[in-house]
């Protein structure tokens, strides 16, 4: 619904309060926001839960499990206080819609803009906003739903569908943190800001697009979600796809939250639908053994505590995507994410087409050159890798590069992707937040892939940790004429 003023009295609820996502992300997240006097003075944060019998064992979590998630060096004792202070403790059980009156009561009559976060699982949605509505909490308040929103496109459709009758789509707001991190909105301001780009950006200056989002990490404690999740529903069907969608979308005449999230929708719905047949030539799935990362031994995704005997679960994917419109026919996007790879990196690599002509007396074709190489994170840069003459007699090419090095021009701390997302919700901004009907098209995209992966008999490529993969995820980009940048550049 509408902005909120600064000063206006707002109450955040959030729903699964002492789990491992507050724990580690959305309570650090405000604790910093408030630090840096980024929230409403008058905000209150009510935390949801049934975890702990009293506000004393809540307070002794608050002070060692959240605070050990606050970057050191980041506390300060008075804010820290400050932000304690604003934090209720609301015992119940939110899968009984008879405790929520204890809500109501501890809401009081005067809570202001209402924010309800729901940091709990998918299955929960629907009853937690039933329960709200019933008690008339629902009218103007904003709510958000964390991923994964279902598990399926039929699930995620049911969801919207109830929770839509419940709350209007300018009251929801879905989080794909993503969206909220600084380097993705550099993503629009590199594109949108310079005249530089836009003229190369399509199919007759392009090769090719390689999106990547490699984790060093495991599944890290999480075993039983992962196992019934897999890197699909996981990481592409929200984050690469959106991703993707920033890279490829035509420029909006605005920044205004439709009308970004409708070019991004125009984009996923120009995704060339998946090959039924030949399912294996866009997409690779693998899953890790045991193997060495960053010196360390690890152990097999199935050594792993919480994962079924034999899972198929892909811990890896590799995807050829193309997009079914004037500016991008005919170009490959190679998306890839996995965990326990090689590196922990977040990159997006623009190739740009060879020159047309060899001219006489220079040696053109360079591996290395001719990329805008885009990395999000963990460092953020901009590498424009071009050809240069190498010192000395003749005409000898070398690559170099252009670099824009974001820590060296922005010495200000950047803001972490949920404290800015938290910020926006308290605000009602939701410009950085997915509509349903881009979720949508992303599930429709992905949904053939996961039947034909759930249906196989054939378990997943095995990769070693501490790898990039299975060989077949180079063998389809090989297929295509070209090969992952890592593996150019080595
Ligand atoms: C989450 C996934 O959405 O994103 C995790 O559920 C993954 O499995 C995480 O590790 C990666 O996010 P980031 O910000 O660390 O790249």
């Amino acid at each position: 619904m509408g902005t909120t003023r600064h000063h206006d009295a707002t109450t955040f609820v959030l729903f699964g309060g002492t789990g491992d996502l507050a724990m580690r992300k959305l309570l650090p997240a405000l604790y910093d926001a408030d630090a840096h006097d980024r929230l409403p003075p008058a905000l209150r944060i009510l935390i949801v839960a049934r975890k702990f019998d009293t506000r004393a064992e809540l307070d002794t979590w608050l002070e060692h499990d959240v605070h050990t998630h606050i970057a050191s060096g980041r506390i300060d004792p008075n804010a820290w206080q400050r932000f304690v202070a604003r934090i209720e403790y609301v015992r119940l059980d939110f899968s009984r819609p008879e405790d929520f009156p204890i809500l109501q009561s501890a809401l009081g009559p005067q809570p202001g803009q209402l924010i309800f976060y729901l940091a709990t699982g998918p299955a929960l949605f629907v009853p937690i906003c039933r329960s709200l509505t019933a008690l008339g909490l629902n009218a103007t308040a904003r709510i958000v739903l964390e991923k994964p929103l279902g598990y399926d496109q039929r699930s995620s459709r049911q969801i919207n569908d109830e929770v839509g009758t419940l709350f209007t789509e300018t009251q929801i707001y879905r989080i794909d943190h993503y969206l909220g991190k600084e380097s993705v909105q550099n993503l629009l301001a590199l594109r949108f800001g310079n005249v530089l780009f836009e003229p190369l950006w399509r199919r007759e200056w392009i090769d090719n697009v390689q999106i990547t989002i490699a984790e060093e990490l495991g599944i890290e404690g999480r075993g039983e979600f992962y196992d019934g999740t897999g890197a699909l529903r996981d990481m592409v069907q929200n984050h690469l796809l959106q991703l993707l969608a920033i890279i490829a979308m035509e420029p909006p005449h605005s920044m205004d939250a439709d009308t970004i999230r409708n070019e991004k929708l125009r984009v996923l719905r120009a995704l060339k639908p998946v090959p039924l047949d030949d399912i294996d030539s866009i997409a690779v799935r693998g899953q890790y053994d045991a193997g060495v990362v960053r010196g360390a031994t690890v152990p097999s995704y199935l050594g792993e505590a919480g994962i079924a005997a034999a899972s198929a679960t892909e811990t890896f994917v590799a995807l050829k995507v193309e997009i079914e419109n004037w500016r991008w026919a005919g170009v490959p996007f190679f998306l890839r994410t996995g965990k326990r790879l090689a590196d922990r990196a977040a990159e997006i690599v623009v190739t740009f087409r060879s020159a047309p002509h060899a001219v006489r007396g220079i040696d053109p074709a360079r591996p290395g050159a001719n990329r805008l190489v885009i990395r999000l994170q963990p460092d953020e840069e901009i590498r424009l890798h071009c050809l240069a003459k190498r010192p000395g007699e003749g005409m000898t090419l070398q690559p170099v590069h252009l670099n824009i090095d974001f820590n060296r021009f922005f010495a200000a701390e950047r803001m972490d992707a949920y404290q800015r997302l938290l910020i926006d919700v308290i605000h009602g901004r939701l410009a950085l937040f997915v509509r349903r009907d881009e979720q949508d098209a992303a599930w429709q995209w992905v949904e053939p892939i996961l039947d034909a992966w759930t249906k196989r008999t054939s378990p997943p490529r095995r990769y070693p940790a501490g790898s990039w993969g299975p060989a077949a995820s180079s063998a389809m980009l090989a297929r295509a004429g070209t090969c992952w940048f890592e593996e150019e550049s080595s």
